[in-house]
């Protein structure tokens, strides 16, 4: 039998009401990711990538269509489930961070196991160690720099052991050596953990080692696979 896929979306359009303009962001997007996959997520600034990965990991609900989380349709859950869904399942990585600010390292890592109901802070300081900060544990953010707050919110996106990391652009504000370990880190739990990834980026790093990459472009998928195909490339203008 054919195994479910951890996240699947069906024909998914989100469209965004602004006054009387609605704007159509995503147009139609038909998805299926297994588990243990590595997939990325690639497009031109305002395509609609992280939108689609609010899709993928059930964030936000789509205006049609269906997204299915181990075969369990979204639609079917009230907010609440959903959440729990979400918080057992899925990890992220924003592109914006989202750290809270007014606490450390530490506990912001702590925070989305108290939503789950299992507080390990043992488990967050190894976390943390696993990303090379065990000597930032308690700074806060604004006490950090950019790559090692990037580094907190992959801790963060762990703490509760997902199946599947979602991460919008993770090596996005980096320089090349933190962003090399990120990515080393990343695909190092992909292979010793099951790990799904889910990758938004513009990084040829990342892209020439994920197993597919999406090409979307005003809301629509125009490509799947073949080769990786990053900004500044004298094939981008085909696809693109
Ligand atoms: N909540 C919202 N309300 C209205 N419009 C939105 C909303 N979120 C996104 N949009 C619009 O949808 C489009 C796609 O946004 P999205 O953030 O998904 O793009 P992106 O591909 O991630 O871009 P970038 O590479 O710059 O991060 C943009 O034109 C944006 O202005
Ligand atoms: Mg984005």
């Amino acid at each position: 039998m054919k195994p479910v896929p951890v996240i699947e979306l069906r024909g998914v359009k989100k469209h965004y009401k602004l006054g009387e303009v609605t704007l159509k962001v995503l147009k139609g997007i038909d998805i299926a990711i297994k588990k243990g996959e590595r997939v990325g997520i690639m497009g031109p600034s305002g395509s609609g990538k992280s939108t689609l990965l609010n899709m993928v990991g059930a964030l936000d609900r789509p205006t049609h269509g269906h997204v299915l989380v181990d075969g369990i349709d979204i639609s079917t859950l009230n907010d609440n489930e959903l959440a729990r869904l979400r918080g057992k399942k899925i990890g992220f990585v924003f592109q914006f961070f989202y750290l809270i600010p007014s606490i450390t390292a530490l506990d912001n890592v702590i925070l989305p196991m108290t939503f789950s109901g299992k507080k390990d802070e043992r488990r967050a300081r190894e976390l943390l160690k696993l990303v090379g900060l065990e000597k930032r544990m308690h700074h806060k953010p604004s006490q950090l720099s950019g790559g090692e707050r990037q580094r907190v919110a992959i801790a963060r996106a762990l703490a509760n052991n997902p199946e599947v990391l979602l991460a919008d652009e993770p090596t996005g504000n980096l320089d090349s050596k933190s962003g090399g370990e990120i990515i080393k880190l990343l695909f190092k739990l992909n292979k010793e953990n099951d790990l799904t990834l889910i990758i938004v980026t513009h990084d040829e790093g990342i892209c020439s080692r994920m197993e597919r990459n999406i090409y979307i472009k005003d809301g629509e998928i125009i490509r799947r696979g073949g080769k990786c195909i990053v900004g500044g490339g004298k094939d981008e203008n085909k696809v693109f």
